[in-house]
C-alpha cells in the first residue's frame, strides 16, 4: 500500500490521526470559555492517567481551542527535583511575559492593560529573574513580594479586568504536573481557588500520573475549584473508531475480526493502537486489512515496543532498581504493597526507599495509594518477565 500514506503515529505527544473518546474533556473547555465570556468561573481541569494515554495530545488540544477563543496562555511541563524548580519558574515567567505581549495589544481599557503590563514584567522579574521589555517599567509594588503564591495572586487580580474587557483569560496549561515542586502546585491551587471566588478569568488546566489524585484530595478546599477527569484506555468503541477511521480516510478497510484482534491486544490504550495500526499498515499489501494481516502486525508492533516503548524506561535503571521492579512483578504483577516488596527481599521497608523513589521520579512506577506502587506504564510487568535477569 502507500506507506508514505501511513495514518497511525506512535510518538509522544504526537496528534493521532483521529483524538477520538476525549469529547467530554474538550466540552468542559468549551463550556468553561463560554461561562468566562458571562465572566463566571468555575475552576480549572486537572486530567490525569498513565504513560501513553494521551494526556499531553489531549492537553495540545485544549490549548488550541482556547487559543483560537482569544484567551492568553501559558504552557510548561514539569520536572523533578531541584533543577525541575528552577525549570518550572523560568517556563513559568517566560511564558506569562509572552502572554503580557499579547495583552500589551489589546485595544481595551487601555489604561488597565498598561498597569497589568507593568504587573507581568515585576512578576518575571521576581519570580525567574526574567527581564522583559513590554515598554512600561516593572511594577514596584505588584507581585514583588517573592512569595509565588502572592505574586500569582497579584498578577492575576490585575490582569483580571483587562482580560475581561476584552473577552480573554489567562489560562496556564502544566503537562506532568506530579513533578511540580510543593509551592508551585500549592500556589497555582490556591489562585485558581480564588479566582473562583471573585470570578477572575483565570484557569489552571493541568495533566499528570494518577498520583495527582491524591495530591488534589489532599489540598482539599482548593480541590473543589477543579473538575478532576481520568485520561484513560478507550472504550471498545472508541478505540475502534481510533483505528477503521483513519484508514477509511485512505480507502483502506479492516474486517472487523482484524480490527477485533487490534482492539483486544491493545486494551484501549493509544499508544499500542497507535503502534499496531502502524505495523499493520506497513504490511499489507492492498486495501483490506484481514485477521492475518493484524496477527502479522500485531506481532511486528509487539517487537517495536520490546525495542522502543519499554526498554526506553528499564534501560535507565540500575541493578537495584531493577531487583525492585522484578519484586513488583513477583509479589504483585502490576501493583505491589511495598511491605510485600520488602518481605520478599527479606529487608527492612526502609532501606528500599532510595530505589523506590528515584524509581518515581524517573517515572516508572508511582504509588498509587499509600503503601502501594504500580508501573505507570500498562504492561511494563509483562515485559519485565520476558527479560532475562542475568546481571541482576
Ligand atoms: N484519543 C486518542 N485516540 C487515538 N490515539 C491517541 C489518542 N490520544 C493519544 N493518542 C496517541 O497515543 C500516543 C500517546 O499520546 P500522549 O503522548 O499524549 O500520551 P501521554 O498520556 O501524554 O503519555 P506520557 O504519560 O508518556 O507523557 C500518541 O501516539 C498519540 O498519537
Ligand atoms: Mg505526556
Amino acid at each position: 500500500m502507500l506507506h508514505e500514506l501511513n495514518p497511525f503515529r506512535p510518538g509522544a505527544g504526537v496528534r493521532p490521526p483521529e483524538l477520538v473518546g476525549r469529547q467530554a474533556e474538550i466540552d468542559l473547555v468549551d463550556l468553561m470559555v463560554a461561562k468566562s465570556r458571562a465572566r463566571r468561573n468555575d475552576g480549572g481541569l486537572i486530567t490525569y492517567g498513565l504513560r501513553g494515554v494521551g494526556k499531553t495530545v489531549l492537553l495540545n488540544e485544549l490549548h488550541r481551542n482556547v487559543d483560537q477563543a482569544g484567551w492568553v496562555t501559558v504552557q510548561f511541563e514539569a520536572r523533578p527535583g531541584a533543577a525541575g524548580k528552577l525549570v518550572s519558574r523560568q517556563s513559568l515567567a517566560r511564558g506569562v511575559a509572552m502572554a503580557g505581549r499579547k495583552m500589551a495589544r489589546f485595544r481595551t481599557a487601555v489604561a488597565d492593560v498598561r498597569a497589568a503590563v507593568s504587573t507581568v514584567s515585576s512578576f518575571a522579574l521576581t519570580v525567574a529573574g526574567v527581564s522583559v521589555n513590554l515598554g512600561v517599567e516593572p511594577s514596584d509594588h505588584r507581585a514583588n513580594s517573592g512569595l509565588i503564591e502572592v505574586d500569582l495572586e497579584e498578577l492575576v487580580a490585575d490582569l483580571a479586568e483587562p482580560l475581561q474587557k476584552n473577552h480573554s483569560a489567562l489560562a496556564i496549561f502544566v503537562d506532568e504536573m506530579q513533578d511540580l515542586d510543593g509551592d508551585l502546585l500549592t500556589a497555582l491551587l490556591a489562585v485558581q481557588h480564588k479566582a473562583t471566588q471573585a470570578d477572575w478569568p483565570f484557569y489552571v488546566i493541568g495533566a499528570g500520573l494518577p498520583t495527582l489524585r491524591r495530591t488534589l484530595a489532599e489540598a482539599r478546599s482548593y480541590s473543589e475549584r477543579f473538575a478532576l477527569h481520568e485520561v484513560g484506555a478507550l472504550s471498545p468503541s472508541s478505540a475502534t473508531e481510533a483505528v477503521i477511521r483513519p484508514a477509511e480516510q485512505l480507502g483502506a478497510r479492516f474486517s472487523s475480526e482484524a480490527v477485533a484482534a487490534i482492539v483486544d491486544e491493545a486494551q484501549g490504550y493509544p499508544f499500542f493502537l497507535q503502534t499496531y495500526g502502524k505495523a499493520v499498515w506497513d504490511l499489507t499489501p492492498d486495501r483490506h486489512i484481514d485477521l492475518e494481516i493484524a496477527r502479522a502486525g500485531i506481532a511486528e508492533g509487539n517487537a517495536d515496543l520490546d525495542q522502543g516503548f519499554f526498554p526506553a524506561r528499564w534501560d535507565r535503571t540500575t541493578p537495584s532498581e531493577r531487583q525492585y521492579l522484578r519484586t513488583i512483578v513477583a509479589v504483585g504483577g502490576e501493583v505491589a504493597s511495598t511491605a510485600a516488596i520488602a518481605d520478599h527481599l527479606h529487608v527492612a521497608p526502609a532501606s528500599l526507599s532510595p530505589a523506590r523513589q528515584s524509581l518515581i521520579e524517573k517515572g516508572i512506577i508511582y504509588a498509587e495509594r499509600r503503601g502501594y506502587v504500580s508501573f505507570t506504564v500498562p504492561n511494563m510487568d509483562r515485559f519485565i518477565r520476558r527479560q532475562p535477569d542475568i546481571e541482576d
